[in-house]
Parts: C-alpha cells; structure tokens; sequence
C-alpha cells in the first residue's frame, strides 16, 4: 500500500482513494491526462484498430496474438457458446420481473454446477474457464430477455463474433454491420479499468483461493450498484425523464441546487473526460443520425454543457453508452448486464493474474470505535 492507515477522520482509508491494493500489469488509469491503456496499448488504438476477442486475448496473455492465436481463441469461444440445457432449464424458472444483472449473477453461481472441473484453478484450467464465462455471459443475457418477453431463446450463431452474436441473439436477426461495430468498440471500452470496485471484488475472492465462478458472482453483485455499473441505466431514465433538450438546464440545476447526483457525471480517477466517454459520444450521435432522431444525443451534449459548467464535472463511460444503446434498441434494463458481458474479460484477466502470485487480500479497518468499555448486564441496560 502505498498509504498508511491514518487515524485522522477524511483518511484515505474512506473508499480507498488513491490507495495502490495490487500490482497489475493488466490496465492504468491517468487520471489526470484522461489516459486509459490495457497492457501498455492506448485504448484510442484499441478502439480503432482492434476487434474484442483481440482485446480479451490481451488482457488474459499480456500481449496481442497472432493470426492464428487470435484465430484459435474466436473458434474456443464460439464452441463455448452453448448453454447447459439445464441452466436453460433454470433461467425458464425465474420470475419475469427479476433485474436482469440479478439474474445474470445468478445464472453464473449455478453454471458452477455444470462445470467438473470448476475448483481445479491451474492456469491451463483457469483459461478454459475464462472462455467459458466470456461466451456464455451474452447469451446468458440474451435468453433472459427473451424469455422474460415470453419468447424462445435464439440458439447463437457460431458464424458471429461475441457482439454479431449477442445482437443477432436479442433481437432474433443478423444484426447490421454498423451495429456490430459499434457494439464491438463499445465492449473493448468497458473491457477493463485498473481495481475498479467489481474488479477489485473479483480479486479479493480469487484471494481466496475460492473458483473463478465464486470471484465472477460476487464481481457482478460488486457491479450492480448504481454508483458502478448501475449508472448507465440509470443515466437514460433521467434523460426520459427531461423528456427535452429545453428541459435539461432547469433540470440539471435543480437536481444539482437539491444534491443530487447526475449519473454518468464524476469519477473516482478521471479528472478531466474519460476517455472512453469520447468514442461513446461519435457513436450516441452515428446512431442518432443514422435513425434520423438526434434528441438524445443533443439532449446528453446539454446536459454535459451544463454540468461542466455548474460542477466542473465531465462524462463518465456511462454516459453517452445509455443513449448509443438506447438508439440500438437495447431495453433499459439489459445497459448494466452488457457491461458484464464486456468486463468479463477483465474480471477473468485479474482473477488469472491473482491466481499467479496469489497473496490472500486482507487489509485493516482503521478502527474508530470506543475502548475498554464496562459490559453492563442486559437487565441493567
Ligand atoms: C463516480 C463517483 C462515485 C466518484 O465519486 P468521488 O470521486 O468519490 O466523488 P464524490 O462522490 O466524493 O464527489 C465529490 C464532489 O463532486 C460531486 N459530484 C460527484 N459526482 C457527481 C455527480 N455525478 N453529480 C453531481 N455531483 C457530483 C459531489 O456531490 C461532491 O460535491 P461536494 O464536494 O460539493 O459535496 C461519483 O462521481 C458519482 O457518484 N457519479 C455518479 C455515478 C456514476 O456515474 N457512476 C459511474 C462511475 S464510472
């Protein structure tokens, strides 16, 4: 740790900023340029030239493959796409109402029981259970909702990349190629992010020695939350909620004049524009232009315009994702599940890296309790 537990009250031990919990060479956050890379590669250069089974490929063997490597991990992948019937079986049972990402973590707890070889964590093992989850997670999320609608689950395409697949999955047609693209960029962006909370999770219980399928459950509970993963949902039922481009600024003032936090706004790291909020934004307006229906892009510039202004406060990666899936026709609900189907590939990149040079995580709590108290008896009490 490169900080000391300080007794002062406002201690860095609050939310552990700034304070370095492992060493990795999987992803860095500069946070003060605005600079994201995955094991040494700029993330501008991922976005641009990569697809997502080259990043997943990265970031599990700390350097970009080959033709063929890159080749051999697409066809492990898309062999691994099929469910277990009775996981199937499982999700037929759930209730038609239940969250999505409460489903997908529950979903990935029981594919633990389908999988003999779950406990054995040796490297060779480890990865095989990586391309297990990295396949499975979108189709997972696909059947879901169209279970939930009352619809059959498409089987995936063994033709189709992770993106091609989930999209073609959910909507039960080959997606268009723009989309494909969009959403394969969309996935390298969210992939990693140095010891983000449910990275961080992630770790903790490989820590352990628990399974890849114990570290991943609770890594995506870890996401959940609205102050992670739950932000982009978050952000569209607020730009519903403005419902227009003349309503931002009296929103976001009022929200902001109550204390109210704007999703999608901040972060723990960046302290100017993420950089990932900077392809999200290209593709909030492609999208926009492309179905000739630009209000919600315009409506997020607005609401970046003055939350820069009033708070100092730039983009986050969840903002501009929530309106590029919402004009992908992604419901609400599933913009929280599709960042696991990305940061699945980071997650399982730092439990490998954990495994590696394992040291069980165990921190301190600075302890701001009283002392030497008299145990007064229950009655006296
Ligand atoms: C991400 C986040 C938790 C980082 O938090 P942090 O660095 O600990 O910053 P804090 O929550 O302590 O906020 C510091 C100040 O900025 C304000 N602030 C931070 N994010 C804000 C937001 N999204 N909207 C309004 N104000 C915000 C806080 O109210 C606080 O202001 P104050 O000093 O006047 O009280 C925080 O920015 C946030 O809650 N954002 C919204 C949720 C979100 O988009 N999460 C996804 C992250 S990728």
């Amino acid at each position: 740790m490169t900080n000391q537990a300080n007794p002062s009250a406002g201690s860095s031990a609050v939310g552990l900023r700034g304070v370095a919990a492992a060493t990795s060479s999987i992803s860095d956050v500069n946070g003060e340029k605005g600079e994201l890379i995955y094991q040494g590669y700029n993330i501008h250069d991922l976005a641009k030239h990569a697809t997502f089974e080259e990043v997943v490929f990265l970031l599990w063997n700390k350097r970009l493959p080959n033709r063929t490597e890159l080749s051999e991990l697409e066809q492990s992948l898309r062999a691994s796409y099929g469910l277990p019937a009775e996981l199937i079986a499982l999700l037929k049972q759930f209730p038609r109402e239940a969250d999505p990402i409460d489903v997908l973590r529950t979903a990935i707890s029981a594919l633990e029981f389908y999988d003999p070889q779950s406990r054995d964590i040796s490297r060779e093992q480890s990865l095989k259970t990586a391309i297990r989850l990295t396949a499975q997670f979108p189709v997972i999320v696909a059947a879901a909702d169209r279970l939930r609608r009352g619809l059959n689950p498409v089987e995936p395409s063994t033709t189709l990349s992770i993106a091609g697949n989930f999209l073609y999955m959910l909507r039960g047609e080959v997606p268009s190629e723009r989309d494909v693209r969009i959403f394969d960029v969309c996935l390298i962006l969210h992939a990693d992010h140095e010891l983000n909370a449910s990275t961080f999770t992630a770790r903790v219980v490989a820590g352990t020695l628990a399974d890849m399928y114990a570290a991943v459950t609770a890594a995506i509970g870890a996401l959940s939350g609205p102050l992670h993963g739950g932000a982009n949902t978050a952000v569209m039922k607020t730009l519903l909620e403005i419902g227009s481009v003349e309503n931002v600024e009296p929103y976001v003032k009022r929200a902001l004049a109550e204390k109210r936090k704007m999703m999608g706004f901040g972060h723990a790291v960046y302290k100017t524009e993420d950089p990932r909020a900077t392809h999200l934004r290209k593709f909030s307006k492609e999208m926009g232009d492309a179905a000739g229906d630009s209000k919600w892009y315009e409506m997020s510039r607005k609401v970046e315009e003055v939350m820069l202004s009033e708070k100092g406060l730039y983009p986050n990666v969840d903002f501009y994702s929530a309106s590029t899936y919402y004009m992908m026709g992604i419901p609400l609900d599933l913009y929280t599940p599709i960042f696991a189907v990305s940061r699945i590939s980071g997650w399982t990149g730092h439990i490998l890296e954990q495994y590696g040079d394992n040291k069980l995580i165990r921190p301190r709590a600075e302890y701001i309790g009283p002392r030497d108290l008299p145990f007064v008896p229950i009655d006296q009490r």
